[in-house]
């Protein structure tokens, strides 16, 4: 069983759990991610392997409750156990072996940016981070990203902590300012990874994000995860989750993220009170 060892609760709406997955810990690389079930009659959801231990055999998972199934994840507590987790899933990231990234991590998105940024120091590329929130409360993992970093920036949409505005307006001020990464890293909700992209095109810089459509089997044959790169049908789950964001059709990916939107209310609106217990 997938026990939860250790657990943290990073903002009101953001928890950390370590988890003890010997076998996806053993093949594990930064950029991959894992399909999770919390019950029996439950959907499937894919969550990033924000870290892992091969010595001791664990994965962290950083999840923000959005709706029923990250809530009903985060009901659970240490010692409780996730019913099925299958991974590590996708292709692990293409990390550079030299030069200077930035990378970009908004919200939630600064997990899986985490083991990005962590293996790429220990490469030796020169890491410069940039991560945000809508406000200082909601900041997760900043003493863990500065030690991955050799330059850490933080923004928050309110101002109330470092650089008051999105990360994507920090970035656009370090490349007017003469910065010249090799590329940009980017991860985070839809419209921070495309405004990021929006920066980084007049100035010509590859820049990578890390797709986050509806998934269902993980596996490439459901289709759910359909995104268009360049033109071309890819299955984020197989085919991704790294592309790269100059080639994506945004707006087709922003849609597509909000078909179930009705359902999912409905769902959390059930559930409501329930203490998990009871949900639909
Ligand atoms: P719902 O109310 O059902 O949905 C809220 C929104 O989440 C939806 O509008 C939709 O855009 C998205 N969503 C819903 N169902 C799915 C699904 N089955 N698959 C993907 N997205 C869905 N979130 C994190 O908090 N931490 C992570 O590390 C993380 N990593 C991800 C890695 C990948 C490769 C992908 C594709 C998504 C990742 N997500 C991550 C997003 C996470 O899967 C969704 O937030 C979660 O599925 C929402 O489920 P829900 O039932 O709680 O919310
Ligand atoms: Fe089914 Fe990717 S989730 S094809
Ligand atoms: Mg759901």
């Amino acid at each position: 069983m997938y026990q939860i060892l250790k657990k943290r609760v990073l903002t009101p709406q953001t928890k950390l759990v370590v988890v003890r997955a010997p076998y996806v810990a053993e093949k594990a690389e930064p950029g991959q991610f894992v399909i999770v079930r919390v019950r029996e009659e439950g959907e499937r959801i894919p969550l990033t392997i924000a870290d892992y231990s091969r010595e001791e055999g664990t994965i962290t998972l950083v999840f923000q409750e959005v709706g029923l199934t990250t809530k009903l994840l985060g009901l659970l507590e240490e010692g409780d156990a996730i019913l099925d987790l299958v991974g590590p899933l996708g292709i692990p990231a293409q990390l550079p072996e030299a030069g200077v990234v930035v990378a970009v991590g908004g919200g939630v998105g600064v997990a899986p940016i985490y083991p990005k940024c962590k293996e790429m120091t220990k490469r030796g590329v020169r890491v410069i981070s940039i991560i945000g929130a809508r406000s200082q409360e909601l900041l997760i993992l900043e003493d863990e990203m500065r030690e991955v970093s050799e330059e850490l920036h933080v923004c928050t949409d309110d101002g109330s902590k470092g650089f008051h505005g999105f990360v994507s307006e920090k970035l656009k001020e370090l490349l007017t300012a003469g910065l010249k990464p090799d590329e940009v890293i980017a991860v985070g909700p839809l419209p921070m990874m495309r405004a990021t992209c929006e920066v980084t095109k007049p100035f010509g810089i590859k820049t990578w994000v890390s797709m986050n459509p509806i998934m269902v089997d993980g596996t490439g044959m459901c289709g759910a995860c359909r995104v268009t790169v360049g033109g071309e049908t890819k299955f984020c789950c197989v085919d991704g989750p790294m592309f790269d964001g100059h080639l994506v059709d945004w707006a087709e990916a922003i849609r597509r993220a909000n078909m179930y939107r009705d359902e999912e209310r409905i769902a959390l609106e059930r559930c409501a009170g329930c203490g998990g217990e009871k949900h639909v």
